[in-house]
């Protein structure tokens, strides 16, 4: 099945109450524990959280990993506003910040960060080599890498299965933007072939983890 792009930004605050919402709890917990087990000799200080949204990710990351301080960034104002009133609420104010960028616009203290982690970002970008630049511009040297996505489906029927499956009680306008981001996803010798086009082919491994998400894992050498 041929890829069918989606926008980039999530701005429409419906659509950002709708995903902030939801019940994202068992990717999302699946997200930190791949980064514990992969990365397990890593000790995460300076995080950066590419494409943030509502900061759930960023959130679960910092209760995890007591020691690190997290910077979100993301480019929809409607998403970091739920961000920003769930760091509230998880008394994380001190420990993440939340940054309105739209990347590729350059991340503050791009170079200084150990650790980098993305989830669902990818398919949203017109040019994925955003991802990828962005990643070896904000991390030091030997800085972990942990990105998690979608996968595409290998039919529309198949996509449909999935959001039944998934998102089965869910709102619709939930159940529809599920639809579109497997559709927008990409395939895993994709995935493998833009990592080597920005030369990150030796040091991040690409792994399927569920029906519909893969990780991309490692450290920059
Ligand atoms: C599907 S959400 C994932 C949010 C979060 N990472 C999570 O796992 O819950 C994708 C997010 O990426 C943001 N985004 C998409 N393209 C972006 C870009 N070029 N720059 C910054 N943020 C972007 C969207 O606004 C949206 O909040």
């Amino acid at each position: 099945m041929k890829r069918i792009p989606e926008p980039e930004l999530m701005v429409d605050p419906e659509q950002a109450r709708a995903y902030a919402g939801a019940d994202f709890s068992e990717p999302h917990q699946a997200f930190v524990e791949h980064f514990r087990r992969r990365l397990a000799a890593h000790a995460p200080r300076k995080v950066v959280d590419l494409g943030c949204g509502p900061a759930d990710i960023s959130i679960r990351f910092a209760h995890a990993f007591p020691d690190c301080r997290v910077t979100g960034i993301d480019g929809s104002d409607a998403m970091l506003s739920l961000g920003r009133e769930a760091v509230r609420a998880a008394g994380m104010t001190s420990r993440i910040e939340l940054l309105q960028l739209h990347l590729p616009a350059g991340v503050p203290r791009s170079g200084g960060f150990d650790t980098l982690i993305s989830n669902s970002l990818l398919h949203h970008l017109a040019d994925p080599r955003v991802l990828w630049q962005t990643l070896k511009d904000a991390g030091a040297a030997g800085a972990a890498v942990l990105v998690m996505d979608l996968l595409r489906p290998q039919s529309v029927g198949r996509a449909t299965e999935l959001v039944d499956e998934y998102c089965g009680g869910e709102s619709e306008l939930l159940r529809r933007d599920f639809f579109h981001s497997l559709l927008a996803a990409y395939r895993p010798d994709e995935v493998r072939a833009q990592m080597a086009a920005a030369d990150l082919g030796e040091c991040l491994r690409l792994e399927v983890v569920s029906d519909r998400h893969f990780i991309a894992w490692g450290d920059l050498s």
